[in-house]
């Protein structure tokens, strides 16, 4: 296969960029009242972070012939969307009574900088601006997306699971199972929304919702992988917290060698199934997911 033309680190600067622009636009003011909410929702979510989210809508909306120079702020408002309920899942992930980190992004994270309460409501207001724009795209399909991605049976029941896991004997299939709904479920909806938002066809979706099942437990496989083996000024969040707190992770289950394998396997299936064109950036997006360090 000829070396892929796709400028991957210059596409991720690209679609970020773009993605802190929206955040900007959309997170409400800082000068209305509660400043204090208003202060914490923009501290956590403009804090950095890759992007990855609605880097993969925006990427998945091109690759089924959305109209990105368009009147249509859709994909905008869906980008905007898919952030903020993964920064809210993050601000929460780190409260003291789930994960108990206190750094995130680089900086403290939101509850040791405004206090847990002021943190937990931020997360659950990031959540309602989040629902809002993504109702602005007049797509109920969308909506219900993220909604069941987020729900029990998605991002919660999987963050449920991660919790009543800690300390226990997990098996491959118990860690597949936390592994896909905590973090793999939004992934998977932020593709899906993205080729929703285009106007995919069914076998398009149905392919790139195997793609995204693929590159969404490879995407926690590493995180859990870089918990043991990562640097934390380059991730900008603690390393060692998962041993820390007995939590259920794939290298526990399978050891750190096959978790890295069974990764790498995962990243190749990804890439072949939306290689069928040269130089597409979905194919660069898996192999970069695969290769991240932080
Ligand atoms: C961290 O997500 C939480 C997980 C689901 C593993 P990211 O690694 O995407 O965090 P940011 O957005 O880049 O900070
Ligand atoms: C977080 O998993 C998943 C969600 C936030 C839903 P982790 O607890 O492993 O994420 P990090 O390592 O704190 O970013
Ligand atoms: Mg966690
Ligand atoms: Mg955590
Ligand atoms: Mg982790």
């Amino acid at each position: 296969m000829p070396a892929s033309t796709v400028d991957i680190k210059f596409y991720l600067e690209k679609i970020k960029s773009l993605t802190d622009a929206l955040l900007l636009r959309y997170l409400p003011s800082v000068d209305n009242e509660p400043k204090i909410l208003h202060e914490a929702m923009k501290y956590s979510t403009l804090a950095g972070g890759k992007r990855l989210r609605p880097i993969l809508a925006y990427s998945a909306f091109e690759y089924c012939g959305g109209n990105t120079d368009g009147d249509d702020l859709s994909i905008h408002y869906a980008m905007a969307a898919l952030e903020m309920v993964h920064t809210y899942s993050l601000i929460h992930d780190d409260l003291p009574c789930m994960d108990d980190d206190d750094l995130r992004r680089g900086i403290p994270t939101c509850h040791k900088k405004f206090g847990t309460a002021a943190a937990v409501l931020a997360g659950d207001a990031l959540h309602d601006v989040a629902f809002n724009l993504l109702a602005s795209t007049g797509s109920t399909k969308v909506v219900v997306e993220l909604a069941q991605a987020l729900g029990t049976a998605g991002m919660i029941g999987g963050q449920m699971a991660d919790v009543e896991a800690e300390g226990k004997d997990v098996t491959k299939a118990d860690i597949i199972n936390i592994h896909t709904r905590k973090t793999g479920a939004l992934i998977k909806a932020s593709v899906r929304i993205g080729a929703i938002l285009a106007g995919a066809s069914d076998s398009e979706l149905e392919k790139l919702t195997r793609y995204s099942e693929k590159i969404g437990l490879a995407f926690q496989i590493i995180d859990d992988i870089l918990d043991i083996e990562g640097d934390t000024e380059t991730m900008g969040k603690p390393v060692g917290s998962d041993v820390g707190l007995g939590k259920a992770t794939y290298p526990k289950a399978v050891g750190i060698e096959q978790a890295k394998a069974d990764a790498q396997g995962l990243i190749d299936d990804a890439v072949v199934l939306v290689n069928e064109f040269d130089d597409n950036v979905l194919s660069e997006l898996a192999k970069y997911i695969g290769q991240r360090n932080n």
